[in-house]
């Protein structure tokens, strides 16, 4: 199988963990699950499926639509940059905009690591020949170039960001890092809008869910880019380290040299490649209070999932 380089070095530089009498390899950077066309294919694969997207992408649709209004006075300012963090395919931000007060001018600033979902998000935007819409300027770029991106956008016309940070992209990271990392380059008058599923019951319940095949087809292809063939890893699912982890165990022993660099996998290893927090809603709220002022929680009464508006 050819490696890939982005993976194999992520591997590398995180190194191993032994736990008992087994190794453990944790690859879990969601950065890494929407690099190559087929770890597109799995996500976007996933975005249509039914049980996702009745309890998860209709649930955040309906709020952004129902909620629009409200967060348009939340946000203050009339013009501003949307900034759409994660942008995917842009089809959350294009029912957002659509929702959007009349008066709205806005520039939208998709930032994606994935190239095909970037274009997605643009070509979606732009064709809705929005009178909201003023310009489009996508940033192909990871999250960590946020301390650029956000003051680069700032000039005389569009003076505040609003950042849209969409479809639980913040459960497949350090809350409090993610957070801390957007807040410090917002200024006072920027608003964040997060959307993210939140526990009622049991923090840890429905394992079975996540084992559904599909996921397996996404998440093989970062086992494919270190060099695995399926056969020599088996899947697995678990909460495990206080989140739902995702992991392969390897079958066999193997050797994998990539430019110039060696890695040893011996059977029974473990590569941790997927994760997801759960929180309850007061964790959210309590996390968001830490780096953003006049919180606002507004749950989907249907299911678990909540919209979170912070001022900076
Ligand atoms: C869970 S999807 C959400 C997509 C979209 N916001 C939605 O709600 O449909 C996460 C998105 O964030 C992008 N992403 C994840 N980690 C990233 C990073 N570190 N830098 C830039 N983009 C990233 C992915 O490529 C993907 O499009």
């Amino acid at each position: 199988m050819p490696v890939n380089t982005v993976i194999f070095n992520e591997l590398v530089k995180r190194g191993y963990s032994v736990q008992g009498k087994k190794r453990s390899w944790d690859v879990a950077n969601a950065k890494l699950w929407y690099l190559t066309p087929e770890l597109v294919k799995g996500y976007l694969n996933l975005t249509t499926y039914p049980p996702y997207r009745k309890n998860f992408i209709d649930l955040e649709l309906g709020l952004l639509k129902k909620r629009a209004k409200l967060i348009a006075g939340f946000c203050g300012a009339t013009t501003f940059n949307l900034i759409d963090l994660g942008c995917g395919d842009g089809s959350k931000a294009a029912a957002f905009i659509k929702q959007l007060p009349a008066n709205v001018r806005m520039r939208y600033c998709p930032v994606d690591v994935s190239k095909t979902l970037l274009d997605m998000a643009v070509k979606r935007v732009r064709s809705m020949h929005s009178n909201k819409v003023f310009a489009i300027k996508p940033f192909l770029t990871g999250f960590s170039e946020m301390g650029e991106i956000a003051p680069m956008l700032r000039n005389s016309e569009y003076q505040s960001n609003v950042v849209l940070l969409l479809g639980g992209t913040i459960a497949q990271y350090d809350i409090n890092d993610f957070l801390y990392q957007i807040s410090k380059d917002m200024l006072p008058g920027d608003s964040l809008i997060i959307g993210n599923g939140y526990r009622t019951g049991k923090r840890f319940v429905h394992l079975e869910k996540y084992k559904d095949p599909l996921f397996h087809k996404w998440f093989v292809h970062i086992v494919k880019g270190l060099g695995f063939s399926e056969k020599e890893v088996q899947v697995g699912t678990r909460f495990a380290h206080g989140r739902l982890e995702g992991y392969y165990t390897v079958l066999v022993d193997k050797k994998m040299t990539h430019k110039g660099k060696t890695v040893y996998f011996r059977k029974g290893d473990e590569i941790i490649v997927a994760i997801q927090y759960k929180f309850y809603s007061s964790e959210l709220q309590n996390f968001c209070k830490l780096y953003f002022k006049d919180v606002q929680f507004l749950p989907e009464k249907k299911g678990e999932y909540c919209l979170l508006l912070g001022k900076k």
